[in-house]
């Protein structure tokens, strides 16, 4: 009778564990369902696209981190005449202090039968922390000021909220998508690749950047967007003469690369508040021993989560998704650097490429079997989460179509157009939103804390590298790092 009850209880415990384990990794594809309408881009007059007033007024302007630690600024525009070279003038706002004049060179390119304007960059160093400044353009009644504010100083527990948006383009979703972001509080935007969407005209039509430039406007002349290259931007053109690749992209966006010892404006890091944040190029040589690879090789080694907590990725090409558009294209990339993904502790990945939303599970793939040769993804607390954000709105529409039955390591999906919001609370939760455009502006479609890979490891993620905690421990008062309990077995063993 006894041992009947016993073998009765273990099959319900069995049963329990097997029924959580289910419900804690299913997916879910979301049941909502789009409705169906044409991807077109706003035409070339439209209001969004409007330049400014004023003979040669600046135009397209954008921000972006400067340096590696949010010191300084990079700031750009375009001016259609030479006649006025690059005039800025920045100071702190609202407290009287002397403004200071810069004056910058511009660069222009042709690209087919365009012939772009003339495409200024200024490097704005030596600001203080967490301080608004305001910024002038141009001179006379062509001029136009704006503002942005600097980051907070780096600290293990400064709270920051980023923007993603990917694979944009200039279509009215392209619009409600921009206009959803907008009215949220995000104060930087990690952009994971695919701008203008020029390349999908005859001949690149580089007035599509020009109207992609004035369309962003609004956002990135307060506010910086930190850029990662796409498909899009390569326009390796040989047939029309442009074996140049990049050469749009890499003339108008200006990337902080040489601040984080990279080689190339294509892959680079900067940090930002509590975040390390390293950008990868899918289109560029990955492979061992290739500048790309030796840059992440030396700068994962640099990453000092006691400072910077939040280890992020962004690259173009997602390394786990389950859309059928662009399916494993990333799978290269995944198998060179996925180890360092787990050694590191990377918390999040974010891509775009498909367009459209998916979250995965934490899981890896790092374990092949000898026999069968099979290697399959697993669920690995280790391991960071893949996001995919490749669903601005651009002139291609929704990438409708997903790998069915819905693969373990994907959490949720959905094909419809949108932002995502990363909230880092401080060193052990972030929070995750994703706003889909059809709802209002607050509406969250898919929400996720993010609990960090150092300081708030899940049970089965207690491999953290020793040295870094040795390092930590020494350096701080562990309030929050009691939450962990390896981290306070260390802390007594150190
Ligand atoms: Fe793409």
């Amino acid at each position: 009778m006894y041992r009947k009850l016993c073998r009765s209880l273990s099959a319900w415990i069995m049963f329990f564990l097997f029924w959580r384990e289910a419900l804690v990794h299913a997916g879910v594809t979301s049941s909502y369902v789009r409705k169906l309408s044409e991807s077109k881009d706003m035409p070339i007059d439209s209001l969004a696209f409007r330049p400014p007033s004023g003979f040669n007024a600046p135009q397209q302007v954008h921000i972006t981190q400067g340096d590696y630690d949010g010191h300084a600024v990079i700031i750009s525009w375009v001016s259609t005449s030479q006649s006025t070279l690059g005039v800025l003038t920045y100071s702190l706002a609202n407290d009287g202090s002397e403004s200071n004049d810069v004056h910058c060179n511009a660069t222009n390119y042709t690209f087919a039968s365009y012939k772009s304007g003339y495409i200024h960059h200024c490097l704005v160093g030596g600001l203080m922390h967490d301080s608004n400044y305001t910024y002038k353009l141009g001179k006379g009644a062509e001029a136009r000021q704006f503002w942005f504010c600097t980051p907070p100083k780096l600290g293990p527990d400064v709270a920051y909220t980023f923007g993603i948006i990917g694979d944009l383009g200039q279509t009215y979703d392209s619009l409600r998508t921009f206009e959803h972001y907008t009215a949220s509080n995000g104060q930087a935007v990690l952009y994971v690749g695919d701008l203008s969407y020029a390349d999908h005209y005859p001949q690149h039509n580089g007035e599509r950047w020009d109207t992609w430039g004035r369309f962003i406007e609004p956002s990135t002349a307060y506010q910086p967007w930190i850029w990662t290259a796409g498909n899009h931007e390569i326009e390796f053109s040989p047939e029309l003469d442009e074996i140049e690749p990049f050469k749009p992209f890499l003339h108008r966006y200006a990337t902080p690369y040489a601040a984080s010892n990279s080689t190339s404006p294509l892959w680079y890091a900067i940090r930002r508040a509590s975040a390390h944040i390293i950008v990868l190029s899918s289109y560029s040589a990955y492979g061992k021993y290739t500048p790309q690879w030796i840059w992440l090789h030396d700068e994962l080694k640099r990453v000092d989560r006691t400072i910077t907590p939040w280890l992020i990725i962004l690259v173009h090409t997602p390394l786990y998704d389950s859309n059928r558009a662009h399916y494993m294209e990333g799978e290269g990339m995944r198998a060179e650097f996925e180890t360092w993904f787990l050694k590191y502790k990377v918390d999040a990945v974010f891509s775009g490429h498909a367009h459209a939303y998916e979250r995965t599970h934490r899981v890896s793939n790092v374990v092949s079997y000898a026999v069968s040769g099979g290697c399959v993804p697993a669920h690995d607390r280790s391991a960071p989460v893949y996001v995919t954000v490749g669903d601005g709105g651009n002139i291609e529409g929704l990438a409708r179509t997903y790998i069915q039955p819905q693969p373990e390591y994907s959490a949720f999906r959905e094909a419809s157009y949108g932002h995502a919001i990363l909230d880092i609370k401080n060193r052990t939760h972030a929070h995750l939103m994703w706003h889909r455009n059809d709802d209002g502006e607050v509406s969250i479609a898919d929400e996720f804390w993010i609990q960090n890979q150092i300081w708030m490891p899940r049970k089965s993620s207690d491999v953290v590298p020793r040295r870094i905690l040795k390092k930590s421990f020494s350096k701080l008062k562990c309030s929050v790092c009691e939450q962990s309990p390896l981290l306070k077995r260390l802390l007594n063993a150190a």
